[in-house]
């Protein structure tokens, strides 16, 4: 995955920039090439001539050395990168970028980029709780720029928090996942620590919409509430989500890759791309049927007669991946919603579809299950039905999110 890429690293000043020595050190196993890039600041931490020594490469260290811009502008050096690591990246760092100042060698390079970029913050706990950074955070992700860490843990300065860079190995993963061409520029956050770090899942969400002509679809009433809050669950426990979304109004969640869809058709064809995948949860409300020549040209009124429509059934995706012979996903979850015989109808679909877990809920009107904020379901697995008890949308996906990750060992 690593050999032959060449990694940029802008190392900035801060106490965590030793861990980025040992960071160079483990890239460089990994047939990685590491062109360093050290701030002024970094230099009360590191020397450059461990770093050069290090990386076995040329050294950048001022935007007016002369010789570096005739041999290799800035721009260029910047853009001959696969990817731009900041490791340890400082508050400062990150306001520079986000305002797009280009006021030394680092942030210039960082403007003049069209490479995707990779930060792993270190700092102080209150300057990374201070509203400017996090203003400047949430532009940054805006911008597409991706994040690993900051960790919680005891700091240099004697405080506990979030502000602790992450653990070179983890920055390792990160830069792993960035360099995937099938992961979103600004797709990574946080901690990759988690139980599920490392691991791809898939969630499909929300309804489809199925053309009749060119303005007018059928739909349902899914709202994408329950996928998008498993897809933040998941999230949360480190994994990597490939988030795959009919049309629903409710926020996107952060982190996640996310593919937009309309159709049933779409939807497979998306989930299909996905793979493989370790997981797959399809939490989406896919239609069962969809309008046979649904054409270009919108259907007119004729007085007298009324449009008949012929329909033709749907692809079944739950079923199509649970079925693979070959890359099917270690398990593979679907949801029954039923409004009769909930177990009995759930526990029979769980093997009609060949899925390794079902989750049922009774969406009978008088639930408020459908279209509200909670749910009340029964986890079908090969071992039986588990009653769980009525719970915010959120909880439950919390609850599922660490069964999965317990299930994956
Ligand atoms: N599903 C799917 N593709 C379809 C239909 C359903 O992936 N074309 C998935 C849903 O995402 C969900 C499960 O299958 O995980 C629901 O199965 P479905 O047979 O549609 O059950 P219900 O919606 O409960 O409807 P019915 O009771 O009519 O079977």
């Amino acid at each position: 995955m690593l050999a032959g890429k060449n990694i940029l690293l802008i190392i900035g000043g801060g106490i965590a920039a030793f861990k980025s020595l040992d960071l160079i050190r483990r890239l460089r196993e990994r047939g990685a090439t590491v062109t360093p890039v050290l701030t002024r600041a970094a230099e009360e931490f590191v020397t450059p001539l461990s770093v050069s020594a290090l990386s076995g490469a040329k050294l950048y260290r001022d935007l007016f050395d002369l010789t570096d811009e005739a041999e290799m502008g800035h721009i260029q050096l910047s853009r001959s990168a696969d990817l731009v690591v900041i490791a340890p990246a400082t508050a400062d760092l990150m306001a520079k970028m986000a305002q797009g100042l280009a006021s030394d060698l680092a942030s210039t390079l960082l403007l003049a980029t069209d490479t995707r970029v990779l930060v792993a913050p270190a700092m102080n706990v209150r300057m990374w709780q201070h509203p400017a950074t996090q203003r400047n955070i949430a532009t940054l992700k805006s911008d597409g720029v991706d994040f690993v860490g900051p960790n919680d843990g005891d700091m240099a300065c004697g405080e506990f928090g979030p502000g602790r860079m992450a653990e070179p190995l983890e920055i390792v993963a990160a830069i792993e996942i960035a360099l995937d061409a099938g992961t979103a520029p600004g797709s990574l956050s946080g901690s990759l620590s988690g139980p599920l770090s490392g691991r791809r899942v898939l969630v499909t969400s929300g309804p489809t919409h199925e053309p009749i002509d060119p303005v007018r679809y059928i739909a349902n009433r899914s709202s994408g509430a329950q996928g998008t809050a498993i897809a933040r669950a998941l999230v949360a426990l480190g994994a990597e989500v490939i988030f795959v979304t009919g049309p629903a109004d409710i926020a996107r969640p952060d982190g996640v890759t996310v593919v937009a869809v309309e159709t049933a058709a779409e939807m497979l064809e998306a989930v299909q791309n996905a793979l493989p995948v370790e997981v797959a949860i399809f939490a989406a409300a896919v239609a069962d049927w969809r309008v046979v020549g649904a054409g270009t040209s919108k259907i007119k009124k004729v007085k007298g007669a009324l449009p008949v429509f012929e329909f033709a059934e749907n692809p079944d995706i739950l079923a199509t991946v649970a079925q693979m012979r070959a890359g099917r996903p270690r398990l593979v979850v679907g949801f029954a919603a039923e409004t009769d015989d909930v177990i009995v109808n759930a526990t029979a679909k769980r093997l009609r579809k060949g899925c390794d877990w079902i989750v049922a809920n009774d969406v009978s009107p008088e639930t408020g299950i459908m279209g509200g904020s909670e749910n009340a379901v029964t986890l079908i697995s090969d071992s039986g039905a588990e009653d769980w008890p009525r719970m915010g949308k959120d909880a439950v996906a919390e609850r599922l999110a660490l069964r999965i990750s317990e299930a994956l060992g």
